[in-house]
């Protein structure tokens, strides 16, 4: 792998690199148990684990829609059908927006993957209770073996994504009455429903001794995402381990844009285009807001420094993974960018792309949910923003960009996208699956 990496190196003419180019590991990704890598994949498309019982993961995380739906932001539980043709079921209107992009899942289950969610909010942190940071009032109940096994445990608790509002259901009963954990909490309520279909029952006792529990859930969520969304063999890949043919021309000038003189390498580092680390580019923000900060008004979002406090992080977000990114439009925290050049043009100059942003880009279901522009309709608002953004500006030609743009796409694993496993024809409960 190394002499690979050298060869092609070498190959490049007059490479100044910014930062280097890293080929993936050998032992990047963890070997799941292939029986709870099958019984993950059931319940990552089985609407049982919503409150409602129609909504599943996969519905905001559709391989046929790049592992994520197609949208800005999403509608969650109360919808029905995948990406742009999603609409409201009679007589259950969500109450929000999503407020944030769905992200894709690929890689996500590649070990050095610690951190999850755009604010990263789950983390590894050796000081946290059983090892991994957990938002307030969502401790882990017991330990589980990686940051991905803790986070998927948390979209199961969200009003708006799967457990529907309090009176539809016991499950959204119990969350709107932060009744969480111990034996009555709402994680019990979901494990006991996972338990209570035979199917899933008989194959937790085979695996785990008894009956499941929510952490078990967990773990066979993450074994399948592990197994499932690996994207490791791209025309990239390929090119790095020697052969040179695998990278058109203009991707090879984009790579050398990329980890030279347009410097994207120095975020999107290391073998998944990721530091791992948070960053304020400027987004546009869109939609109803998430983490705010005292005084601010409900639709915006700082990002990072609702979890740390730390003023520095405002409006900080987690730097993505570009693997598949040619797949998983749109783009940014918010979904506010539809394209691939659109989101590489707002990088080069992040200030003129947030104050002239034409909103007609946002893919949202047309379904009226109160006010989507506040943050951008607020001067104020919009100028906390751009004071925060530590990209600098910078000149690239008509040309550059689309070579940049090539080498996005020479990121794409075409194999992986058609899955390894697959979308199942049915799942234990009988309920509907998404196709
Ligand atoms: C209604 C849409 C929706 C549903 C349903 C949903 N998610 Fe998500 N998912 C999201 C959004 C939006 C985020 C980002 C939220 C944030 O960062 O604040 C996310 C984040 C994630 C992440 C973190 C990825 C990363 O790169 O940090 C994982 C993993 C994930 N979801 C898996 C799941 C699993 C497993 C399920 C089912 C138990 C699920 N999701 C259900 C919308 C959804
Ligand atoms: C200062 C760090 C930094 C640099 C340098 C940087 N990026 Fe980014 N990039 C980010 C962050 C952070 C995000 C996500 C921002 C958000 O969600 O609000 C992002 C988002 C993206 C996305 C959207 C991915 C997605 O899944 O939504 C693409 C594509 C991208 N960057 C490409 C590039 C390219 C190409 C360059 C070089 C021209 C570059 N980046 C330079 C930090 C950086």
């Amino acid at each position: 792998m190394r002499w690979g990496v050298i060869l092609c190196l070498a190959a490049l003419p007059n490479a100044l690199w910014a930062s280097e180019p890293v080929a993936l590991p050998p032992d990047a990704f963890p070997t799941p148990d292939s029986a709870l890598v099958t019984l993950g994949r059931d319940l990552f498309y089985d609407p049982i684990l919503s409150g409602n019982q129609n909504i599943a993961c996969a519905t905001c995380h559709h391989p046929t829609l790049g592992t994520s739906d197609g949208l800005s932001l999403g509608l969650g539980e109360g919808g029905s059908g995948l990406g742009t043709a999603r609409e409201v079921l009679d007589g259950q209107m969500p109450r929000a927006r999503i407020p944030r992009n769905a992200p894709a899942l690929w890689n996500v289950g590649a070990k050095e993957y610690v951190v999850m969610f755009h604010d990263g909010r789950v983390m590894l942190d050796p000081d946290a209770p059983l090892g991994i940071r957990m938002p307030e009032g969502r401790e882990l109940p017991a330990p589980v073996s990686s940051a991905l096994a803790a986070q998927v445990i948390l979209p199961l608790l969200s009003p708006e994504e799967m457990a529907g509002i309090a009176g539809e259901n016991p499950v959204a009963d119990r969350v709107a009455k932060e009744e969480i954990k111990g034996e009555n909490g709402a994680w019990a309520l979901i494990a006991e429903r996972v338990a209570a279909i035979p199917s899933y029952q008989e194959r937790f006792e085979r695996i785990v001794k008894r009956a499941p529990e929510i952490t078990d859930i967990g773990e066979a969520l993450a074994a399948f995402i592990q197994f499932e969304f690996r994207a490791a063999n791209s025309p990239w890949d390929q090119y790095l381990a020697g052969e040179s043919a695998a990278l058109e021309p203009a991707a090879q000038r984009g790579a050398l844009l990329f980890f030279g003189e347009a410097e994207c390498g120095s975020c999107h580092s290391g073998a998944f285009f990721t530091d791992h680390g948070f960053h304020a580019i400027g987004i546009p923000q869109i939609g109803p807001g998430k983490a705010k900060a005292a005084g601010l008004p409900s639709y915006a979002d700082i990002g990072r420094q609702a979890i740390t406090g730390d003023s520095e992080d405002r409006y900080r977000f987690h730097t993505p993974s570009l693997r598949m990114v040619g797949l998983t439009a749109p783009y940014g925290h918010s979904g506010a960018y539809p394209t691939l050049e659109s989101v590489v043009r707002h990088h080069l100059a992040p200030l003129e792309s947030l104050m002239t942003y034409d909103r007609a880009q946002a893919l949202l279901p047309a379904v009226g949910l109160g006010d989507d522009w506040g943050a951008m309709n607020d001067q104020e608002e919009l100028l906390n923003i751009a004071e925060a953004i530590e990209l600098p500006s910078r000149d690239l030609s008509d040309a550059a960009v689309a070579d940049i743009v090539a080498f996005l796409n020479a990121l794409t694993d075409k194999k992986a996208a058609k899955g390894r496993l697959g979308i199942p024809e049915n799942v234990p409960s009988g309920l509907a699956v998404d196709r």
